[in-house]
């Protein structure tokens, strides 16, 4: 982020007005004196001074659901530069997204800046409920669906008793939602591997209380006060 502009957002004064500051020499960096108004700063690493006295972000906290698309890597940067997810939302407030969707999968991904949230929905032990609507192979006959109730322990994946209903059934494939509460590496695509249907097409469509209704692909909405509240008593 440009100097003038972090000190605009920490509200020292008007874009304008921190650039004049800068060329007279008053603001810091770390432990140097910045007169060059394109210098970066990673609000996250570097301090900066005005008079001395330090400046800061406002400490705002962001929550946002987006539906990523097909194609879209679920991590903040990509060494191979595909497109992430954080490029589909705003991000003056550096949100980074809470778990990851495969780069095929669909669906609900949850971003924000809140650490200690995004830490309290990965911890195991909230086991909050994942629900997804997977396109199979074939349809599973019951026995296939009970394996996948009662908990399945696939070499170094347990699951815990998933809930499963099938929607629909055709001649080649069939459409079936799936609630788990585990979120481990390709686990839908493994649990159903696992049963003898291979996943086709993978969608996330709620963690818990949140739904991702008609969102569209591609698009994102900030959380409601009433869902961020539910999220926080879920400490
Ligand atoms: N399970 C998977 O296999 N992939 C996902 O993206 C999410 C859950």
């Amino acid at each position: 982020m440009r100097l003038q502009k972090f000190m605009a957002h920490a509200g020292a004064a008007s874009r304008r007005k921190c650039e004049e500051f800068i060329k007279e020499g008053l603001v810091k960096v770390n432990d140097e004196v910045v007169t060059e108004l394109g210098t970066k700063v990673d609000p996250n690493v570097d301090r900066v001074y005005l008079n001395g006295k330090r400046l800061r972000l406002e400490n705002k906290n962001v929550y946002i659901m987006l539906n990523k698309p097909i194609g879209v890597v679920t991590t903040a940067s990509d060494e191979k530069d595909r497109e992430t997810v954080v490029d589909y939302v705003p991000n003056d407030y550096r949100v980074y997204p809470v778990g990851r969707l495969d780069i095929d999968t669909t669906g609900l991904v949850l971003l924000t800046n809140d650490g200690e949230l995004a830490n309290i929905l990965m911890h195991p032990k909230h086991e909050i409920g994942k629900t997804y609507i997977v396109t199979v192979e074939g349809t599973p006959n019951s026995h296939e669906l009970s394996l996948l109730r009662e908990g399945l322990d696939i070499r170094d994946l347990r699951t815990s008793p998933a809930n499963v209903k099938i929607l629909k059934s055709f001649k080649q494939d069939s459409i079936i939602e799936i609630e788990i509460f585990e979120g481990q590496n390709h686990q839908v695509k493994r649990m159903f591997d696992y049963i003898g249907h291979k996943v086709k097409k993978l969608k996330r469509i709620s963690m818990g209380k949140l739904q991702l209704n008609d969102l569209l692909p591609g698009n994102y909405r900030y959380l409601t006060e009433e869902e961020i509240k539910y999220l926080k008593g879920l400490k």
